[in-house]
């Protein structure tokens, strides 16, 4: 079994993904937000592209549908969530479905339409996402989200937690960027030490959203493994 990385949902190619098991990453905050909400009671987690998009849907019935997501990292307007994970819990999302925008996470999640499985994945699930892509025994391609299209380091150092527990589990063909990650990660396990370089934790930092980096960058806190399949991810 072999395992890839893809560094951006702008890097994305159709003949990577075929009949692959797709891992998508992106922890600070997209992914960390629909595992934390799933696993909180949410019925169903909806990624759309566009603020318009989610907006249609959710007039549909306002008491069923949640509005989340953010651009520039902040609430958009008329929505009912941010995309800190922290406010996604159980008293608000239980039984809700959840309509979601955000800039690069549910972009790198429906660009992986054509994989063969879609697994949600951030640094809170990691160990269960890992035994999951055993199960599955498939080959992997992990997509990093990325930042507007570049490579980022959050998403990459998760990769290389997940891919040094698959490595316990049996053995791999990793490509050169998965060893890499997986490196990375090896000589930075305390992964906050290595992350606060990358631009997106600055961006956050700035914020004031220290509470949401100290969440997201906890490892293996929640059993739950959400997959993305037919437009809808439980
Ligand atoms: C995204 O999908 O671009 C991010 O999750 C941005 C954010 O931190 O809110």
């Amino acid at each position: 079994m072999n395992i890839d990385i893809i560094i951006s949902a702008d890097d994305i190619k159709e003949k990577k993904i075929l009949n692959k098991s797709v891992v998508v990453i992106d922890i600070l905050r997209a992914t960390s937000v629909i595992v934390t909400a799933i696993n909180n009671g949410c019925k169903e987690v909806i990624p759309v592209l566009t603020v318009d998009e989610a907006v249609g849907i959710a007039r549909k019935d306002r008491k069923k549908y949640m509005l989340g997501g953010e651009r520039d990292a902040i609430k958009i307007k008329g929505f009912d969530f941010s995309n800190s994970p922290l406010e996604y819990n159980s008293d608000k999302v239980k039984d809700k479905t959840l309509i979601m925008t955000t800039t690069n996470g549910t972009r790198a999640i429906k660009a992986s339409i054509n994989a063969k499985h879609i697994i949600i994945a951030a640094m809170i699930n990691a160990e269960a996402v890992a035994k999951k892509l055993i199960n599955l025994n498939n080959d992997i391609v992990i997509v990093n989200s990325g930042t507007n299209g570049e490579f980022s380091i959050d998403d990459f150092i998760c990769s290389g937690y997940i891919i040094s527990i698959l490595k316990k589990k049996r053995e791999f063909h990793l490509s050169d960027i998965a060893t890499t990650a997986l490196y990375i990660y090896e000589n930075n396990k305390d992964i906050k030490s290595f992350i606060r370089y990358a631009n997106h934790y600055k961006k956050i930092s700035k914020l004031g959203l220290y509470e949401d980096l100290e969440y997201c960058c906890q490892k293996d806190i929640i059993d739950s493994v959400p997959e993305y399949k037919d437009g809808s991810i439980h």
